[in-house]
């Protein structure tokens, strides 16, 4: 499987604060880039608690604001290649506008050409693929946090307006490791 739901106690409350740091990053133009986790945590410490409790070390969060896809051509179908790790576990956070939106999971063809690409806000490389070599293999909708392996190709279909989410990377410790196993399990 690639993703899954991961709950967390007091989302609600966390999803509420994560918001507001949101809107303060957004507000300092800090959307798409990586912020120090220790923001996260001063603001947000019962969610720093959970992660503690599931053994997950935060290296990362990143803020990110996907427009619909009819505007934003650049990010087609991809693999994130901002790690070596196979799979590359990624949780996500919805913040606004994700109940109506759509990640979408693909199998490639075989010999599918793909080009190499740095996306100039995010700054990673992606491997870009062509719609006309992808099948649709699944999807799912951020109502919840999820854990997500965004090495499978992939792509966000959002309705209207921006998706916004937080998006936490973690260093590769046993406790991610075990998760990535959990994963491949499902
Ligand atoms: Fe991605």
């Amino acid at each position: 499987m690639f993703f899954k739901p991961l709950p967390f106690e007091h989302q609600e409350q966390i999803t509420l604060k994560l918001k507001i740091l949101y809107e303060i990053f957004n507000r300092q133009e800090c959307h798409d880039k990586a912020r120090p986790y220790s923001e996260i945590t001063q603001a947000c410490p019962e969610l720093d608690q959970q992660f503690r409790a599931l053994g997950l070390e935060v290296e990362h969060a990143f803020i990110f604001q996907t427009l619909p896809q009819a505007q934003n051509p650049e990010l087609g179908i991809h693999s994130d290649l901002d790690s070596l790790r196979d799979p590359n576990l990624v949780l996500n956070w919805p913040l606004f506008n994700c109940d109506e939106t759509w990640m979408n999971f693909y199998r490639v063809r075989d010999h599918a050409v793909s080009d190499l690409k740095l996306h100039p806000i995010y700054q990673k490389t992606y491997k870009l693929f062509s719609d006309a070599d992808c099948e649709l293999i699944d999807r799912f909708q951020l109502r919840m946090p999820y854990i997500i392996d965004v090495n499978v190709p992939h792509n966000v279909t959002a309705a209207e307006g921006y998706r916004s989410i937080m998006s936490f990377r973690f260093a590769d410790n046993d406790a991610y490791k075990q998760l990535s196993r959990s994963l491949s399990q499902l």
